[in-house]
């Protein structure tokens, strides 16, 4: 199925565009962040959580994901991830990559094109009584 997440233009430059969806019988958070690579296209889907700790890489509160030189840093410890492929190759979450869904881009939108995933809306899961260390009140 190809459902519509969003219009590229929403994905920031630096930052990401956060979006829960369905897998595996419970709502999981995703970001689209841009990415660029003639392998992987403009745009990626990654598991909005550090393979580390589980630690939520876009907290929530409007800002996306940090980033720096094109990876995205974890907000706990500050490893950082590749925006294309999703690895990681230094500090605490060194040779993990981020668990990806598959997105495609169609003129100026972004669609969900991945059979493992539901898409249930954009921003962060609404209850998060599950997702462990949802620091977003915390102010890192
Ligand atoms: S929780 Fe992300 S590097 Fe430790």
């Amino acid at each position: 199925m190809k459902t519509r997440l969003t219009s590229l233009d929403e994905v920031p430059e630096r930052g990401s565009w956060l979006f829960t969806v369905r897998q595996h019988g419970a709502d999981e958070e995703y970001i689209l962040v841009r990415c660029g690579d003639d392998e992987h296209g403009p745009v990626r889907a990654f598991r909005n959580v550090c393979p580390h700790e589980p630690q939520r890489l876009d907290r929530g509160n409007g800002h996306g994901a940090a980033m720096r030189d094109g990876e995205i840093i974890c907000p706990r410890h500050g490893s950082s991830f590749d925006t294309c492929s999703g690895y990681c190759d230094n500090g605490d979450a060194r040779e993990t990559t981020l668990p990806d869904l598959d997105v495609e881009v169609e003129g100026e939108d972004v669609y969900l094109v991945d059979d493992s995933a539901t898409f249930r809306h954009d921003g962060p899961k609404e209850d998060d009584d599950d997702m462990p260390s949802s620091t977003s009140h915390l102010g890192f």
